[in-house]
């Protein structure tokens, strides 16, 4: 069965409601015809706006992050029945942001993913190396320890998505080239195929993430490994459609 692709926004710290809900207003006509399942993961406070603007269109709003623990003295953050609330349907985990600025791990990654799946809402789980793995010719390595512990203890891997982002490609203008991106994914669709199993590893959506914009989608879509794309800066504007679109 053909994996159908998923692009998906991550706005991180930007965006207001007022802004929020101009730019889903004007995004929502534009990619009512996508023929890829689109979502925009916004900051938590904005969830509860977003879903209202976003409400009859194609787009699913989603988190940037979600925490494993159902409830309690957790300051800061958020749990899985707060965001299903307001009918999330994604969580971003393990961001290299997340990673690199508030100490998250393969541990944590994992507890926030196990949650996400038994409440119904897709983990957009993100690996990738920095710039210093990938030179010194570690990125195979880095990537099976984000998976194999990342992973660890998920019994169905086809409901989750992976999101493949370079540390250097991400907020840098510097893509991985569509060979990189293919070659690299492919790699990690393996390893699935090994943690799991060859059969669920061909269903398993692996997104390309990092300075992916409208001049370079179509040729990263264009990779047979390649089911989608994670958009930082490009799904703050309407350039964010015009990736939706990739195929027209
Ligand atoms: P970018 O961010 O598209 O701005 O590089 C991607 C991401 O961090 O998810």
């Amino acid at each position: 069965m053909a994996r159908k692709p998923f692009i998906a926004g991550n706005w991180k710290m930007n965006m207001t409601a007022a802004s929020g809900e101009k730019l889903i207003k004007e995004l929502a006509p534009l990619v009512a015809d996508a023929n890829c399942d689109v979502a925009l993961c916004v900051p938590a406070i904005l969830i509860p706006a977003m879903t209202q603007a976003a409400k009859g269109t194609n787009i699913a709003i989603g988190a940037e992050n979600v925490h494993w623990a159902e409830k309690g003295a957790y300051t800061g953050e958020i749990s899985c029945e707060q965001l299903k609330e307001y009918g999330v349907k994604y969580a971003i985990i393990g961001h290299s942001e997340r990673r690199q600025c508030f100490g998250e791990t393969d541990e944590s990654v994992n507890k926030r993913a196990l949650a996400a799946l038994a409440n119904c809402i897709t983990p957009i789980v993100c690996v990738g190396e920095t710039l210093e793995e990938r030179e010194s010719g570690i990125t195979e390595k880095v990537l099976d320890r984000q998976l194999t512990d990342g992973l660890k203890d998920i019994e169905d891997v086809t409901k989750i998505v992976i999101a493949y982002e370079p540390v250097w490609a991400i907020g840098t203008g510097k893509t991985a080239t569509d060979g990189q991106a293919q070659e690299t994914i492919a790699y990690i669709r393996k390893k699935i195929g090994q943690l799991f199993c060859p059969g669920c590893a061909e269903k398993v959506i692996i997104q390309y993430g990092g300075s992916m914009n409208a001049a370079n989608c179509k040729g990263l879509m264009a990779q047979p490994d390649i089911d989608g794309g994670l958009i930082g800066g490009a799904s703050l504007k309407l350039d964010f459609a015009t990736i939706v679109n990739f195929d027209k």
